[in-house]
């Protein structure tokens, strides 16, 4: 990279940070949507930022997807970080094993150096079967670590994309079109306005439970994502994110 284009992204990183209301922005070069090694590099940057602001004891949740997989990736021993421990932010989604919560959270991990908590619910759980099985001891612990978790990774999707990936039934994926929802992220379909318009039944991190966070973050690129960041934004409770300069190109246009 060039002086000149370090110092162009800082530029982007302060304007969107101003525009979307967030304490940190970090801007990578590219468009995910293109190369996969910009979503590497998305990767790359989230770990980093979270090495330096990690702390001793702290529980860090992550949902699953292709983007934080790469995060786990990415990860390196974090010396600063004595004890501690991943949990996933919610039960299964429909991703498969790879990209699945409980096996991005058991991978960082292992590569941070740190304690990791499971959290087996199947996916999607009758409104019985949910209220049961919240209640069973051993979930609820690991519930309760999720709920005070001190940092979140997740990611966005768009609203869609991410139904059809989850083989979501037909009946939802109705719903969802006529509900317009744009964007999802932790198992919330949200519309352009960040109204949520479906949630999918299954244990773990509510919506409500971000604001408790120090830090929120989330790891979002490629240009097909522009309209689910910004609607996510609208209501959102992150308050870092890492995204690559093609989305923030087009997150500032008409400011
Ligand atoms: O299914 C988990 C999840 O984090 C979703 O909440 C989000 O929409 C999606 O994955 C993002 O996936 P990707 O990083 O592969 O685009």
């Amino acid at each position: 990279l060039m002086m000149s284009e370090i110092s162009e992204f800082r530029v982007l990183e302060s304007q969107i940070k101003d525009k979307l209301q967030l304490d940190h922005v970090i801007v990578v070069p590219g468009n995910t949507d293109e190369q996969q090694s910009v979503k590497k590099a998305l990767g790359k940057a989230c770990a980093q930022f979270l090495s330096k602001i990690i702390t001793s004891d702290q529980t860090i949740a992550v949902t699953g997807g292709t983007s934080m997989a790469e995060v786990a990736e990415e990860m390196n021993p974090l010396p600063e970080a004595m004890n501690c421990t991943f949990v996933p932010a919610r039960g299964g989604l429909g991703e498969q094993v790879e990209n699945q919560a409980n096996t991005i959270c058991a991978q960082m991990a292992k590569k941070a150096n740190g304690n990791y908590r499971m959290l087996y619910v199947p996916d999607p759980l009758s409104e019985d079967t949910y209220h049961t099985i919240i209640e069973e001891p051993a979930i609820k612990e690991i519930l309760e670590l999720i709920h005070d978790a001190n940092i979140i990774l997740h990611g966005i999707g768009d609203a869609l994309t991410m139904a059809k990936r989850r083989k979501t039934s037909q009946d939802i994926l109705d719903h969802l079109t006529k509900s317009q929802a744009v964007s999802e992220a932790f198992g919330y379909y949200l519309d352009h306005e960040g109204n949520v318009v479906y949630k999918v039944r299954t244990a773990g991190m509510q919506l409500e439970d971000l604001e408790h966070a120090d830090y929120v973050i989330a790891v979002a690129g490629g240009t097909s994502k522009v309209e689910a960041i910004k609607s996510y934004f609208e209501q959102g409770k992150s308050n870092v994110l890492i995204t690559d300069e093609a989305v923030a190109n087009e997150l500032l246009k008409g400011t």
